[in-house]
């Protein structure tokens, strides 16, 4: 097996880089920055693929920046949807099989149970538009993909998530205002990519969608309180609940769903793979 990693300097990408190494799955894996290999350049990702002869690729490469993606929605489309089906062709043409990833922000989250990977999607912003772009390229273009939809994802390595903001927030504020009407899974990158890990050294290929998240869920708000709590801040900072439409008019960006909890069985069943509860896995994070 020659593995690929796009985007490997992303969260998922750092979390894979240590949990594939750990593993030793592959012959040979190639970590590729932006720097290295840019998703968009389809002369140079097929010929990449080849020249390195690679027989699966995981795709962390992704605009990740909700907010931003309503004013540069052509930048947002470009990696997000182009990328991905210039993946799709490269990949496909060699014959090499992808698992790629997307989001719980492909639904509305108008509904009030964990959605399943038969349940319809409609995204809400234009983030959430592009990745499922990106999901239907794949799926024309490379129906032998694997694509795994996760959220609210944080990696114990990254400052750019949900944790590793409120707790540089509470250095220097001693109130926040979080949102208490967005539901959603917290997500620890090292349990997905050991989940990749899993499908990649499953003998058996299953294509399709697959839900993967942190099982439980809980509010913006409960969430930060967790994080305040876990790091033994939650005595000196004061945490208030908010309405997303309240705070909207104060930081205006992406819309975001409302209810986005996601059903798991499937990879579960289909992998054996674990969805550790997400303060478990908050937890081991935080202690790192
Ligand atoms: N973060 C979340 O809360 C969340 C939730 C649900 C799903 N997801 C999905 O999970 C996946 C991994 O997310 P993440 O949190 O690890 O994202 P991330 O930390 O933002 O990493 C994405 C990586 O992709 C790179 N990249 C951007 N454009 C590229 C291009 N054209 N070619 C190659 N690489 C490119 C970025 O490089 P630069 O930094 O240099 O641009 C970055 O290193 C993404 O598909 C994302 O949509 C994330």
């Amino acid at each position: 097996m020659k593995i690929l990693v796009t985007g490997a300097n992303g969260q998922l990408g750092i979390a894979l880089r240590k949990i594939i190494q750990e593993s030793k799955i592959a012959d040979s894996t190639i970590f590729a920055s932006r720097e290295v290999l840019d998703i968009t350049d389809a002369d140079t990702l097929a010929r990449f693929i080849a020249d390195n002869d690679i027989t699966h690729i995981v795709n962390c490469a992704a605009f990740t920046a909700v907010d931003r993606a309503e004013e540069d929605k052509a930048a947002c489309t470009a990696i997000n949807s182009d990328g991905v089906k210039k993946l799709a062709m490269a990949a496909d043409n060699y014959g090499a099989k992808i698992i790629h990833i997307s989001t719980d922000f492909v639904f509305d989250g108008l509904t009030h149970r964990a959605y399943s990977e038969s349940d319809k999607v409609n995204p809400i912003s234009h983030y959430g538009t592009s990745k499922r772009a990106g999901e239907t390229a794949l799926l024309a273009l490379a129906p032998d993909s694997i694509i795994i939809r996760t959220s609210w994802l944080y990696s114990p390595d990254s400052n750019k998530n949900f944790p590793a903001k409120i707790l540089e927030a509470a250095r220097t504020e001693k109130h926040l205002k979080i949102v208490d009407d967005q539901i959603g899974s917290p997500t620890n990158a090292d349990d997905l990519a050991r989940a990749i890990v899993r499908i990649l050294t499953t003998p058996q290929w299953f294509p399709g969608i697959y839900h993967y998240c942190n099982s439980g869920v809980c509010s913006r708000f409960d969430y930060a309180k967790v994080i305040l709590r876990l790091a033994g801040l939650d005595s000196t900072v004061n945490v208030e609940p908010i309405s997303t439409a309240g705070n909207f008019s104060v930081t205006p960006g992406a819309a975001r769903p409302p209810f986005s909890a996601l059903n798991t069985s499937k990879i579960r069943l289909t992998y054996g793979v674990e969805t550790p509860h997400w303060i478990d896995s908050l937890s081991k994070a935080l202690k790192k």
